[in-house]
């Protein structure tokens, strides 16, 4: 992807498609939390999108200098800054695309878990008002814990009436970023060539990533699966410890939401052939959301294509049922804070 002469990559594999089809940006996207650690870094990969014709950029402080800035590159996205609750409706306003990193990270020794009692109320609100303002937008959520805050999502935009699960994502695309990293590190691969489906959920051991299932395909002992899997379930506590307080990943994070958004323009845009892991959901197993493969077109999730659970090996089955239990409870506690809060 090349933005006036500025070469920019936002996707790791070699599917990128050069832009939008008509030639000119089309979409509108509002970052929400964007002057944040991760919102700063990710309002700028998206301000090099060649999908995007406007950036609206909202957070309770701060982001009147942020959107100053970016709107100095020279790529086609407008820029426009929307301070406090007051101004987020303009910020939503006829939006294609909402991304949802506010809110707090983790300090060592938290849980994902641990945020919820703050995150949970932001995302309520904030996506009351993607209801009121934008009620066809795809929304993106990376607020954590995403194993919650998406059924949050989903129950208001129900108790409003405007729920479409094709149209709600859980961001898990860190894991599968960080997995083909350390993929292609342990054996020697390519970084572009590697893709390791990650599924079940953005926390601990509900990320399971599928190593068996890794493209192209690699024999893994069983000491590198165990070493690998766990490495990849605890890549954010990695980051969280070595940055001793100061947050959680920010800069990772933002190239892997920025590459997420981008597929999701892509599939809006009517690019037929565009795959992404995402939390969202599902019928692939009995718990009502579920992170798998799915297909993006024009209307957000085209098909949840889902691994074969069938063809797992031993190890990722009994992950798989090990991590059902914790997903679940993630979920009926955010289905209970959005209910009892309605
Ligand atoms: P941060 O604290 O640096 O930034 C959060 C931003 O949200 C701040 O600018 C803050 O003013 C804003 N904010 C707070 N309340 C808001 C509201 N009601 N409306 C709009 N904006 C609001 O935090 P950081 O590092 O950017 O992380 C943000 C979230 O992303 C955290 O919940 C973190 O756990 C999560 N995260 C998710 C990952 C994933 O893979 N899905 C990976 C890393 C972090």
């Amino acid at each position: 992807v090349s933005v006036q002469g500025m070469p920019v990559q936002v996707r790791a594999d070699s599917s990128a498609s050069a832009g939008p089809k008509s030639g000119s940006s089309t979409f509108k996207v509002a970052v929400l939390g964007a002057a944040g650690g991760i919102g700063q870094p990710l309002s700028l990969l998206i301000k090099m999108s060649p999908f995007v014709s406007e950036l609206r950029l909202y957070d309770i402080a701060n982001v009147k200098g942020v959107a100053a800035d970016l709107s100095h590159c020279n790529t086609p996205a407008q820029v426009s800054a929307y301070t406090g609750a007051g101004e987020l409706a303009g910020a939503l306003k006829d939006v294609d695309l909402v991304i949802i990193p506010a809110g707090v990270p983790r300090k060592p020794g938290m849980t994902r878990d641990d945020l919820f009692n703050i995150n949970a109320g932001i995302v309520r609100s904030l996506v009351e008002a993607v209801a009121d303002h934008c009620p066809n937008a795809l929304i993106n959520i990376i607020s954590n814990p995403v194993n919650s805050t998406v059924p949050i999502a989903a129950e208001v935009l129900k108790a409003k009436g405007v729920y479409d699960p094709k149209k709600v994502f859980g961001v898990t695309t860190l894991d599968v970023v960080r997995a083909n990293t350390f993929v292609a590190q342990k054996k020697n691969l390519r970084l572009i060539d590697v893709n390791v489906p990650v599924i079940g959920g953005h926390a601990g051991i509900t990320i399971l990533p599928l190593l068996s299932k890794t493209k192209p395909t690699v024999e893994f002992m069983p000491e590198e699966v165990e070493e690998l899997t766990v490495r990849i379930q605890n890549a954010g506590t990695e980051v969280v410890e070595a940055k001793a307080g100061a947050g959680s990943a920010t800069l990772s994070m933002a190239y892997a939401a920025a590459r997420f958004a981008e597929s999701c323009m892509r599939g809006l845009d009517g690019d037929s052939d565009v795959y992404e892991c995402a939390y969202v959901q599902s019928e692939v197993t009995d718990l009502p959301f579920f992170a798998t493969t799915v297909k993006l077109g024009k209307k957000g999730v085209e098909e949840i294509v889902g691994e074969d659970l069938s063809g797992l090996t031993e190890y990722e089955k009994k992950a798989v049922e090990a991590l059902k239990a914790e997903l679940k409870g993630s979920i009926e506690k955010g289905v209970q804070f959005a209910n009892k809060q309605a």
